[in-house]
């Protein structure tokens, strides 16, 4: 008489998975075995609990063992389930942007305050990835009007699709450069998050960064201050009169930026901590004597 097969239960799988992750030395193995158990059976990994009877099909146990795999050989969460949440709303995530962070929300939050006296902002989104600045701030603001910008092509599709998704494609457009080259038009916000990892640093990052992320994304140059040197002098000539900069920035690199700001004719108005406190953001005007030598200093254009 054959043996009946032992039907595998939720409880089960999250006890083994989490086991082998830990093993590995991955951070948070329980949560991670939990959202991809719910990637594998398409359902709210909120509703898989420790200890669940809850029986899982075999073809729901293979594909399981797939994503723990890659788990296991360090592909990023989000590249396994194919998003991530930011700012309340889900990114789809390829191997060809920027995983967003959590960090990052910080500096839509100031952004955000910076656009309230706008009706109808014009936004430049400078290194879009998943284009998760640009479109939150479009969400959130619904009259808001925007362009996002990346050098690498593959990347741009992953935001037009997520613009899609959010449909938001109305109000965001897209475009292939580097930086601010060929852009003429005056916004009333900037924001851009560059690549700001000092290139010495990058073999040091955890191998779901390391390996698995693009290197555009990451790497801010020698000191991790080229892409700023770059874009800070570009931005007073593409500000409206009024208009605000928000740039993000790794830890202990404020000081830096706020010489670079200086030596650009811009000055911090505000600054945005992360959930750990770290200074990760700034906004910046042209300071008023720039604005002036500009023709820059009375009304918007
Ligand atoms: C740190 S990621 C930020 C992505 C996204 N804005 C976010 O916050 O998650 C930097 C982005 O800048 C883009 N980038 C790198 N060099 C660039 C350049 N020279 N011109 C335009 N975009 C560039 C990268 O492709 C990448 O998408």
């Amino acid at each position: 008489m054959p043996r009946p097969v032992e039907q595998e239960t939720v409880g089960n799988l999250l006890d083994r998975a989490t086991r082998q992750l830990r093993q590995a030395g991955l951070d948070s193995p329980r949560l991670d075995a939990r959202v991809l158990l719910g990637k594998a059976m398409q359902c709210d990994p909120s509703s898989l609990l420790p200890g669940s009877a809850k029986p899982v099909s075999s073809s729901q146990v293979a594909r399981f063992a797939t994503l723990i795999q890659g788990r296991l050989a360090r592909r990023p969460v989000s590249h396994l389930t194919g998003h991530r949440e930011f700012y309340g709303r889900e990114f789809t995530v390829t191997p060809d942007v920027l995983d967003p962070r959590p960090d990052s929300e910080c500096v839509v939050e100031l952004a955000l305050q910076q656009m309230e006296s706008s009706a109808a902002p014009q936004v430049l989104d400078l290194g879009t990835g998943t284009g998760c600045l640009l479109l939150t701030l479009l969400a959130e603001c619904p009259q808001a009007q925007g362009l996002g910008v990346d050098l690498s092509t593959a990347a741009l599709a992953v935001a037009k699709a997520n613009a899609i998704a959010l449909k938001l494609q109305d109000r965001a457009s897209f475009a292939q450069g580097e930086w601010l080259s060929g852009i003429t038009e005056r916004f009333d916000l900037i924001i851009s998050n560059p690549p700001y990892i000092r290139s010495g640093d990058i073999r040091g990052l955890a191998p779901e960064v390391r390996c698995h992320e693009p290197h555009l994304a990451l790497d801010g140059g020698q000191d991790g201050l080229t892409p700023y040197r770059i874009l800070l002098p570009q931005l007073a000539t593409h500000l409206k009169a009024e208009g605000v900069a928000i740039l993000e920035h790794g830890q202990g690199q404020e000081v830096s930026i706020a010489l670079l700001a200086e030596q650009s004719g811009l000055e911090i108005i505000a600054t945005a901590t992360d959930l750990g406190g770290i200074n990760r953001g700034v906004a910046l005007k042209s300071a008023p004597c720039v604005k002036k030598a500009l023709g820059n200093d009375v009304g918007t254009p």
